[in-house]
């Protein structure tokens, strides 16, 4: 394991990722663990990450010398270096003038460890106010910039090595070659964190948690899920049942993709259960869209408990089903303090909203995975690609995508547009582009139209493609005007009671991704 010690917010995320694509296991602290809580983890190497604290500020956060003694190769980034030049009897000023975004650095020493084989003049990402004037003794320095003096230094006998630049950042040209260097050659480490080992390894995992007993899982049709179910699927099989509620709320195909996709490549025994009615009948006269969330929630919990019943009286066993799969990511896991222990297990609905009180251990075989990890993940276990690459959905499914009263008409409608919208989108090759397209029928608007010579009266739809890279922000996605012309002539040729299509170009904030 290499620690990322969190100093601040994105940076150490960030961090972890970028050592993980050098196929390295990496686990993110908060700067807070003591130390020798830290070394407990029998960590490979140490990363101290950049943060918004200036070293001097009052109540900045500190680190314990300890880390540097213990004989485990460290690299201080940004706030991380000046810690590590400050705590280790170097200096750093307090200039007052900033450097931030591209940089220009200038290499000092062709024989670094870090910088090996990167160009004397690079471009690089600084963000940061105090400077380090002067290394700790025993450090070499190996790059400077016009207004820092000592950019970069290294102490390879004792591995210890600092970059006041930001390594894991796309701006850094040579940034991840450097972060690689550290990883490789400094720590001594090699690329063995693969797709196969995770599997390999999390499979052993849940066979020793789960044991004999049995499991149950909600599957969404979402990515996490499915990668979830099918890695318990692989470590104790038919121990497992995943139950897939229909809500009717779903797009086309969905349920379909789930029943056959999901069940070939998997075998996973799998109970569908078409709920359809009981959530329409439940949203019947309702436009309010919290009063929609809220009703969808409950109901699903509903029907999943009597699911989760039918299960143990269809086949009854000595073996309880004491255990509930559930598809958390790791950056949950961080957000919720860190992933320091199991105190901090956050009830997610990423499976639909599941009851707190069902009484169940959790089985959470993605809890150190981010997103892309986990697709690859979902790639190795033979999951086809429309479900490995599917697009987030949210839990209550087209129910939030009509504003106004849902009804079954209003769905079909829907539906049809939907289909279409992401029929082109995919023909276009533009799945991989957008972070989602959301289709939103306005349905208690009508505008006229003319359409055959003739007057309508009829419901607008709007389009809302957006990128993101985690949907806390988003913006509106360029879409090509040739697609957006086919989606909207196919929409209005093909989807009767459908006269308008319109584009939602608002970034979030301030408009959320869905519309309600
Ligand atoms: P907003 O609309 O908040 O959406 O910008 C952010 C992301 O979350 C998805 N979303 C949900 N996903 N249950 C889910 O599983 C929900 O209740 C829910 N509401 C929104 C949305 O599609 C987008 O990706």
């Amino acid at each position: 394991t290499v620690l990322v010690v969190d100093f601040g917010a994105q940076y150490a995320q960030l961090i972890a990722r970028r050592v993980r694509e050098a196929r390295v296991y990496s686990e993110i602290v908060p700067s807070t663990m003591p130390a020798a809580e830290m070394l407990a983890k029998n960590p490979k190497a140490i990363i101290l990450s950049g943060g918004p604290s200036s070293v001097y500020a009052e109540g900045a956060p500190a680190i314990d010398r300890e880390i540097f003694e213990a004989g485990v190769p460290v690299l201080g980034i940004c706030y991380g270096f000046q810690l590590m030049a400050t705590t280790l009897g170097g200096t750093v000023d307090n200039t007052g003038s900033r450097e931030y975004g591209r940089t220009q650095l200038s290499v000092a020493k062709a024989s670094s460890t870090l910088f090996e084989g990167t160009p004397e003049e690079q471009q690089v990402w600084m963000s940061h106010g105090d400077a380090c004037s002067a290394a700790p003794e025993g450090f070499t320095v190996t790059a400077s910039t016009d207004l820092v003096p000592v950019a970069a230094f290294e102490d390879d006998e004792r591995k210890l090595y600092g970059l006041q630049h930001h390594p894991e950042v796309m701006h850094s040209t040579f940034g991840q070659q450097e972060l690689e260097h550290f990883l490789y050659r400094g720590a001594g480490l090699s690329p063995s964190w693969t797709t196969e080992s995770i599997v390999d390894e999390q499979v052993a995992a849940i066979r020793e948690q789960v044991g004999g007993k049995r499991a149950i899982c909600g599957l969404s049709g979402g990515v996490d899920s499915a990668v979830a179910a099918a890695l318990v699927q692989r470590a104790v099989g038919d121990q497992l049942t995943c139950v897939y509620v229909d809500h009717g709320l779903m797009r086309k195909g969905e349920t379909e993709q789930v029943e056959k996709d999901f069940v070939a490549a998997t075998g996973v025994q799998l109970k569908v259960v078409d709920a359809a009615d009981r959530f329409i009948d439940a949203l019947a006269g309702v436009s309010d869209p919290e009063q929609k969330r809220k009703i969808i929630g409950r109901e699903f919990i509903r029907v999943f408990e009597q699911a989760q019943a039918e299960i143990v009286a269809e086949a009854p066993s000595d073996e309880p089903v004491a255990f509930l799969v559930q598809g958390t990511l790791y950056p949950d896991v961080v957000e919720s303090g860190g992933g320091t222990g199991a105190a901090n297990i956050k009830s997610h609905h990423n499976v639909g909203g599941l009851p707190e009180d069902l009484e169940f251990e959790l089985v959470e075989p993605l809890r150190k995975l981010f997103k892309d990890e986990v697709r690859m993940v979902g790639q190795e276990l033979g999951l086809p690609d429309e479900i490995v690459q599917r697009q987030p959905f949210p839990g209550p499914g087209l129910g939030i995508r009509i504003v106004g009263e849902v009804t079954r008409e209003r769905l079909d409608l829907l539906r049809e547009a939907d289909a279409i919208a992401r029929e082109e989108l995919t023909a276009a090759g533009l799945d991989r582009d957008i972070w989602q397209c959301p289709v939103v029928l306005l349905a208690d608007v009508r505008s006229v139209g003319v359409q055959g010579d003739a007057r309508t009266y009829g419901h607008p739809v709007v389009l809302r493609p957006v990128s993101s890279e985690d949907a806390m922000t988003a913006d509106w996605s360029r879409l090509p005007y040739d697609v957006l012309a086919r989606i909207s002539t196919r929409i209005t040729n093909e989807v009767s009671e459908v006269n308008r299509v319109t584009l939602d170009v608002t970034s979030k904030p301030p408009g959320t991704i869905e519309w309600e």
